[in-house]
């Protein structure tokens, strides 16, 4: 964790809160400086019976282990400058809904979940709000309680999805750059969550399937069946969604491309289903498949996809 100190260009106190203490959450806040950020309870916390705070073992992607101690926000607390939500996407309207009472109006809130759907439903409900959304290749991951790790160095773009959102990105984007982790703004945030979203629908379901890690899905049969039909879906899926569409011979590449560069990685839908967790195929090929029945496209293989995890996981 950084010195204390004020994060520049946010308005207010510049503290920084973040809904959703997984990996994600942790990763963020074990860069941040210390004092700047705070994780919002699941429950509020009373301060006479509550820890006041999370602690964890933090590995940086280089350099020494660190303690870190993330206080929580506490009811009473001045209301922060920034909301970064890193929850599950299946949680994250629920879980903007009942923390909206300690965020002001004007107050810019970053979504960053994976997966699409969930970040413009959120923008839909609240759309007079500040609402961003991040897409971001950092990979963290919990290998035992209490322990986070940065497992992989990537880079987060950060954009708008509600208008009042736009004058508020230059700092956000200072905001979280903090962290010393690289932040990108990003007009076209759309864009960046599909092709995001190509690559989930490409790997998650597959390894959760064949409870494999992502380099393996490469030469196994089930996936060698259907990736050209999954490809192709998604690519018209894609074309009736945002303007700069990819063709299918690229997602397909970007896919491959993405699972050989990851190749020893426990996707998070086959942890997920390992853990017995709710996963977020609603969100990844369960949204393509939706989008698809919208736009009249035949979606047979995501759809199949997501029945096929629904069957697996709770
Ligand atoms: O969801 C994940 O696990 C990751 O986004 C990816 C790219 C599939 C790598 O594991």
């Amino acid at each position: 964790m950084a010195e204390a100190g004020k994060n520049q260009g946010l308005s207010g106190n510049g503290r920084i809160a973040i809904l959703g203490a997984g990996s994600m959450g942790q990763l963020w806040a074990g860069y941040l400086a210390t004092g700047t950020v705070t994780f919002i309870p699941r429950h509020e916390v009373s301060p006479e019976t509550d820890q006041p705070a999370l602690t964890y073992t933090f590995q940086p992607f280089e350099g020494p282990e660190e303690v870190v101690t993330v206080p929580y926000l506490l009811a009473t607390a001045a209301r922060p400058s920034l909301l970064m939500v890193t929850t599950k996407a299946g949680d994250t309207l629920d879980a903007v809904e009942s923390n909206l009472h300690c965020i002001s109006p004007d107050t810019p809130i970053v979504l960053f979940q994976n997966g699409m759907g969930c970040q413009q439903a959120v923008a839909e409900r609240w759309p007079q709000r500040p609402i961003l959304a991040a897409s971001t290749t950092e990979g963290a991951n919990r290998p035992a309680p209490g322990c986070t790790v940065h497992a992989g160095k990537g880079e987060t773009w950060v954009g708008p999805l509600t208008t009042s959102a736009t004058t508020h990105l230059a700092q956000v984007v200072t905001a979280l750059g903090t962290s010393g982790l690289t932040v990108h703004a990003e007009q076209d945030i759309q864009r960046r969550l599909w092709e995001k979203l190509i690559i989930n629908a490409g790997i998650n379901a597959f390894t959760a399937i064949l409870d494999c890690p992502n380099g393996d899905i490469l030469t196994d049969p089930f996936y060698l069946e259907h990736i050209d039909e999954l490809c192709d879906e998604i690519a018209k899926v894609m074309k009736g969604d945002i303007e700069k569409a990819l063709p299918s011979v690229t997602i397909r590449e970007r896919i491959e491309m993405t699972a050989r560069k990851t190749a020893r990685n426990t996707s998070s839908m086959r942890s997920d289903r390992r853990l017995g967790r709710r996963t977020e195929i609603d969100f990844i090929n369960g949204y393509i498949a939706r989008r698809g029945h919208e736009l009249g496209v035949d979606v047979p293989t995501n759809q199949m996809l997501t029945n096929r995890i629904k069957q697996l996981s709770p």
